[in-house]
């Protein structure tokens, strides 16, 4: 399983310390939620932030952009360090295109969909993106609770992309603890998001861990 933990959840005072800890744990990603306060009601962090903290960490960069007109900004997040690039199926008029610039500017192109949204509009996109973010509650905030019908959202999701042999990872964000990793992993998620189990745990390396291996 891939752990990728949202900083969302993290003490912004000490973004330093809050990096080095996920160096020393088995995290693979640095998941980073930049919310424009119109395409969802709130208002997280942006493209300052994320240059800093490029700085403190090789892990790899998973940007998940909740905001209208992602087009626009796309190659500023490419300056900063985005590695991937998740932009909202219901932000996007012109999906096709903005998948193209997300590739075009060096970086993996992923589509996250609303827990309205079906699977199933994803199906002619699926062959150009290298990653499906569903989300597992409605975005905007951390701290809120896991819909169950996830589940199946991931199962017919991974039938699909392993029917066409396509190499793109589902990824699980929103609720996401200890409580259902293992149920996400068996329905077919290979990547899992997670702000508050992780950072308001007593021991966030060790949910890291048990996250990672929840498969085992
Ligand atoms: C919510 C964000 C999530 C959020 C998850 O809109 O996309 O990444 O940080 O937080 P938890 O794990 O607390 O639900
Ligand atoms: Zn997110």
């Amino acid at each position: 399983m891939i752990v990728a933990p949202s900083l969302l959840a993290s003490n912004f005072l000490h973004l330093e310390a809050e990096a080095r800890m996920l160096n020393e744990s088995e995290a693979d990603w640095f998941h980073l939620d930049v919310m424009d306060g119109r395409f969802v009601n709130n208002i997280s962090f942006g493209l300052p932030i994320i240059q800093q903290l490029r700085k403190t960490t090789q892990k790899l960069f998973d940007v998940h952009l909740m905001i209208e007109e992602p087009e626009k900004y796309a190659e500023a997040f490419a300056r900063a360090g985005a590695d991937i690039l998740t932009v909202h199926y219901e932000a996007c008029r012109h999906l096709h295109r903005n998948i193209q610039q997300i590739r075009d500017l060096g970086m993996i192109p992923g589509v996250a969909i609303n827990p309205h949204t079906p699977v199933q509009l994803l199906q002619d996109i699926l062959p150009d993106i290298g990653m499906v973010l569903v989300m597992s509650v409605n975005p905007g905030f951390g701290g809120q609770s896991f819909i169950p019908h996830t589940y199946q959202k991931v199962k017919t999701l991974r039938q699909r992309i392993d029917q066409f042999g396509l190499d793109v990872k589902i990824e699980i964000d929103g609720g996401v603890d200890l409580s259902n990793a293992r149920q996400l992993s068996e329905a077919g998620a290979h990547v899992l998001v997670a702000g508050s189990a992780v950072f308001h745990a007593p021991d966030p390396r060790q949910v890291i861990s048990s996250l990672k291996h929840c498969d085992a």
